[in-house]
């Protein structure tokens, strides 16, 4: 029986790798005249980075169960601009295009590829994430990409610890780490949930799923950790 399991999602594991290549992925560093470009090229690079899209795409689909193109948004190619410009890195999902700032790049202290690899993990999730027809909470989609990026191994030490922030929807690493606890409570929540926001939101997904309601489920959360 566990072989069997494991066979199948060997076979599943395969089927979406299979698919992954049929995406097209670019990158382009429109900065390389600038130090952050001239970074990116040295410390990251352009096939590094085709490289991640690829790798990310295939957990992201793991990880909100949707193995086969049905259950995926049409997505036929993604591209990667490094360009100069204020902020981190944002995503534009009409196009499928993600813009990471080489200015962030040039600035950031530590490991850049590592912490890029990170951000893109993010971008890719928008990428591929349902936003509920623009009714969905900002705070729950930006929790959802951090979520995906906690799961890969890609959360930075700047970020807040478990238990931290105010808020359920304040998005981000707060967000990403009160998923990660209803995920705990129902293994493959966040992938029910997104499966859920493919055509709308309601605060009432969370009693459908988990049975309370987000505040209860907040509260519960805060006083796991003693906060
Ligand atoms: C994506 O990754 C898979 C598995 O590593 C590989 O077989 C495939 O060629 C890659 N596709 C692209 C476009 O990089
Ligand atoms: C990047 O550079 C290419 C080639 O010079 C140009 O066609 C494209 O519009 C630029 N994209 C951005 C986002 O700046
Ligand atoms: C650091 O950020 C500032 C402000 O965005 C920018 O002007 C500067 O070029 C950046 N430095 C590097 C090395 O990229």
């Amino acid at each position: 029986m566990a072989r069997l399991v494991l066979l199948l999602w060997y076979l599943g594991t395969l089927a979406a790798f299979r698919q992954a290549s049929a995406v097209e992925y670019t990158a382009l560093n429109n900065a390389s005249s600038t130090a952050g470009g001239a970074r990116f090229d040295g410390e990251i690079g352009t096939e590094y980075t085709k490289k991640v899209m690829n790798s990310s795409t295939v957990c992201i689909w793991q990880i909100f169960q949707e193995l086969t193109s049905e259950d995926r948004r049409d997505v036929q190619a993604v591209s990667v601009f490094i360009e100069s410009m204020e902020g981190v890195a944002y995503a534009l999902i009409d196009t499928n295009e993600i813009h990471v700032s080489s200015e962030y790049i040039g600035n950031y202290s530590g490991d850049v590829k590592n912490e890029i690899t990170g951000v893109l993990y993010h971008e890719m999730t928008h990428i591929w994430q349902w936003f509920a027809n623009q009714e969905a909470p900002t705070g729950l989609t930006e929790g959802i990409a951090d979520f995906v990026r906690l799961k890969a191994g890609y959360a930075p030490s700047h970020w807040v610890k478990p238990g931290q922030g105010n808020r359920w929807d304040q998005g981000y690493d707060v967000t990403a780490h009160f998923l990660d606890y209803c995920d705990g409570l129902l293994s493959g929540f966040v992938a029910d949930m997104n499966k859920k926001m493919k055509t709308g939101y309601s605060p009432q997904y969370f009693v459908e799923l988990l049975g309370k309601t987000v505040d209860q489920l907040w509260s519960d959360y805060k006083a796991k950790y003693g906060n």
